[in-house]
């Protein structure tokens, strides 16, 4: 089945054209130039540049795909689209992308739940990867442990109270004075630093598999009023201490969780995945508890619109091609719900 799917649940607008699994073309364009100055998203200004952005990347997506306007009708089979969570206005530009494609060239939608996306998005690379596993989601607003049972079938173990990992990562960075996004900075100054440096908390949080990342934010706040920076060097242990911390936090928790379930395979998503540290602490632990480990490459860590693509077909070989109209509408805080 060939799909065109588009993803504008926050700071990317992307638009992929996959058939099954297999790519055909993806084109992402980013807006971190735009909002690096404000270090974070500003919702209308997000909105704004999907606007501008929305045509030119479904016509890139297209002609890398070789597929013109023409012959969209025979070469598309269905469109997708993230339905949410996200940035109200952001959701809205794609979802109205997508309903005009299909209004057009009348082919079926399937909604996909943003998350569903990271879920899944080690499957570009590796192939399906069978239920049960555990689902380790860490993005710029999530910090999930879900259970998958079957396609479509989630129990969420433990998500963050507060802030997400990536979130941290970039307030971390901000107070640092480095620069939007925070996470691939400090992951970069981390490599020169050592991280036993400073003992910030490890916030385990005992029977729960909850996260939060507030504390580790407020115990930097606290170190750096007590020690102000002083040079590189100072600068590159802070930042491989705060790694550490953070890295150590989901990788103990995420394995506990797989032991305790009696989970063999893991497979993560979201743009902190792209942690090197993270990365290099989950193949450890897999090895050593010898459990199969599935995690994207770095292009599909990030948001994008080809792990939407892959949902959507999971999705539709699954539940058909039937969605109710509630299910298209656009929503910020959509939860992840069984098909
Ligand atoms: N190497 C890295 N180390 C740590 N964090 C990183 C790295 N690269 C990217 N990130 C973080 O990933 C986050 C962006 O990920 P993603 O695009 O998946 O989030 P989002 O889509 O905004 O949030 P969500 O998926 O929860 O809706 C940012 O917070 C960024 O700092
Ligand atoms: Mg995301």
């Amino acid at each position: 089945m060939n799909i065109l799917s588009i993803e504008t649940s926050c700071d990317e607008t992307s638009v992929c054209i996959s058939n099954d699994l297999d790519i055909k073309s993806l084109f992402i364009s980013s807006q971190i130039a735009l909002h690096s100055q404000y270090f974070g998203v500003v919702p209308e200004l997000a909105s704004r540049a999907h606007i501008e952005n929305i045509n030119f990347v479904i016509k890139q997506a297209l002609d890398k795909a070789k597929i013109s306007f023409d012959s969209f009708s025979s070469k598309i089979d269905a469109v997708s689209f993230t339905v949410g969570p996200g940035l109200a206005g952001a959701l809205l530009v794609g979802a109205l992308a997508a309903k005009t494609l299909s209004f057009v060239y009348k082919k079926p939608l399937i909604p996909v739940h943003h998350i569903e996306g990271h879920l899944y998005s080690s499957f570009i690379e590796n192939g399906i990867v069978n239920p049960p596993f555990l689902g380790v989601i860490v993005s710029g607003g999530h910090t999930e442990l879900i259970i998958v049972e079957d396609f479509g079938k989630y129990t969420l173990l433990g998500a963050t109270r507060d802030d997400a990992a990536g979130e941290a990562f970039d307030k971390a960075a901000k107070m640092l004075g480095l620069s939007y996004p925070g996470g691939p900075v400090i992951d970069k100054k981390a490599q020169k630093g050592n991280p036993d440096a400073i003992a910030f908390t490890r916030p385990y949080l005992k029977d729960s598999w909850d996260f939060s990342f507030s504390g580790i934010k407020t115990a930097l706040l606290n170190y750096l009023k007590k020690n102000p920076l002083k040079g590189e060097n100072h600068l590159n242990d802070i930042c491989a201490s705060f790694r550490q911390s953070i890295s150590e936090t989901i990788s103990f928790k995420a394995f506990e969780a797989a032991k305790k379930y009696n989970l063999k395979k893991i497979a993560m998503g979201g743009g902190v995945c792209a942690n090197s540290l993270i990365r290099k602490m989950f193949e450890t632990l897999a090895k050593k508890n010898k459990m199969k480990l599935y995690m994207p490459s770095l292009l599909y860590c990030g948001d994008n619109a080809a792990m939407i693509g892959i949902a959507a077909y999971l999705k539709q070989k699954k539940y058909g091609l039937k969605f109710g109209e509630t299910q298209l509408k656009p929503s910020p805080s959509l939860i992840l719900e069984n098909w």
